[in-house]
């Protein structure tokens, strides 16, 4: 027992306002329909964000299912005939872009979504609100969407041919400016927000060098090689995905189709054990360039492995005993901590309020939810249920922040965080 019952309906009932209070609605004349959404913060955040969404929905299974299945109707709306989806959705809202989020989608006066991915945790998203409403029709009208996202990805993002995704901006992982990147980016140290896109653009790396010229031709910007990163962890969700997908064409007879996206899921997991896996450390790292140099800063990327069903023991012992629960490293009075203390990079509080670098020290509730998950699959409960008791105590004394300082717990980021909700899935 986690929580006590009335700690639980507190909770509950606290998550179900936020997300009903963060719900956009309207009609957009490009997509020709009503949309209606929950953005991860009313404030900051007023757009749909692709994995945002898929925590939304993940939620919104245990406390209003029809609004689950809602969130995720509405983002596969904004699918593109071709499979791909955008990691922001611009719903009637493109007007107000800043300069720097319109450098995130294809040239054009008017974008309507980024030409960016985001970790592809959409199948897993759908299995969830599936198993919890076991709502046939719900199924059938998305599989034929993930079947064509996944293989979108297969065929337009590994240019390698190795199995694994890649990614060719850090903004695609969701971590934005985790210091797994600084390395390929070639950042010895932070330099404040605004200098960091100075920075980037003068190297050629940042967002707008993918669009002038380019825009957006993945094979152009593959055959640049510049920012060109094999994430552990938008791979390790990539895997873990594939998996859900052939569960789910499984369930609607789809044999075939059901071990073909198995198999693909196996090589993957294959490939990041063969290929990011450091023996000495115990842990796993990034792969930058066509040369696969990995990249050794260690953060909470480096543990995603562990939501591999396929994790051999000796791996995930060395994960969890040398890592995450190392006291220098990761297991820290809130954890888990984006970045390990033991980094120099490491800054549990960021600096450059209000527009912070993320991602390079506090604890994040979607990391946290993907973690506990694999530490459950692979056995290590008391671990599992530290991290949610945790989690629990964060989210009902600060209450739903964006992120969490991980020593003292103190709140940050956005005040109103739709996915910091997923307490709630932790523990259930
Ligand atoms: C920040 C996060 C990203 C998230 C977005 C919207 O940019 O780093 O992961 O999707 O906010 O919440």
């Amino acid at each position: 027992m986690l929580m006590r019952a009335e700690e639980m309906i507190h909770l509950k009932e606290k998550a179900l306002q936020l997300l009903r209070g963060s719900l956009k609605e309207g009609f957009d004349s490009y997509y020709q329909r009503r949309y209606k959404y929950v953005c991860p913060d009313t404030r900051q955040y007023p757009w749909q964000w692709f994995w945002d969404s898929c925590f939304h929905a993940i939620t919104l299974s245990h406390l209003d299912v029809e609004l689950a299945k809602n969130e995720l109707l509405n983002l596969v709306a904004a699918q593109e005939p071709d499979g791909f989806i955008g990691h922001v959705i611009y719903w009637r809202g493109a007007g107000r872009l800043r300069y720097w989020a319109r450098l995130q989608s294809k040239l054009a006066w008017r974008p309507h979504r980024t030409a960016l991915i985001q970790p592809p945790i959409l199948a897993q998203a759908v299995e969830k609100v599936y198993q919890r409403s076991q709502d046939m029709p719900f199924l059938r009208e998305m599989l034929p969407r993930l079947v064509l996202y996944y293989r979108w990805l297969a065929a337009n993002r590994d240019p390698d041919g190795d199995g694994l995704i890649a990614i060719i901006s850090n903004y695609e992982s969701g971590l934005d400016n985790s210091p797994a990147y600084d390395e390929a980016l070639g950042l010895r140290r932070a330099p404040p927000p605004r200098a960091w896109q100075l920075l980037l653009k003068a190297r050629g790396l940042d967002i707008s060098n993918l669009v002038r010229g380019r825009n957006y031709s993945l094979r152009r910007i593959f055959a640049l090689d510049r920012f060109n990163v094999e994430d552990v962890a938008v791979n390790s969700v990539y895997a873990e995905g594939l998996h859900s997908l052939a569960r789910l064409c499984a369930v609607v007879g789809r044999e075939q189709e059901a071990q073909g996206f198995a198999s693909r899921a196996s090589r993957v997991e294959e490939a990041i054990l063969g290929k990011c896996y450091d023996r000495e450390t115990g842990a796993f790292y990034n792969l930058y360039r066509k040369k696969e140099l990995q990249s050794k800063a260690l953060t909470v990327i480096s543990l995603f492995p562990i939501i591999l069903p396929g994790l051999p023991r000796e791996y995930a012992d060395e994960v969890v005993s040398r890592h995450l629960q190392n006291p220098h490293e990761f297991w820290l009075p809130y954890p888990v901590p984006s970045v390990a203390k033991s980094e120099p990079s490491f800054e549990p509080e960021p600096r450059h309020f209000p527009r912070p670098l993320l991602w390079r020290g506090p604890t994040w509730m979607n990391t946290n939810w993907f973690l506990v998950r694999g530490l459950r699959r692979h056995g290590y409960t008391e671990t599992a249920d530290r991290i949610v008791q945790k989690s629990v105590e964060l989210v009902l004394r600060e209450g739903f922040r964006e992120f969490y300082n991980p020593i003292t717990g103190k709140g940050m980021g956005a005040s109103g965080f739709a996915w910091s909700t997923l307490v709630v899935d932790m523990v259930e």
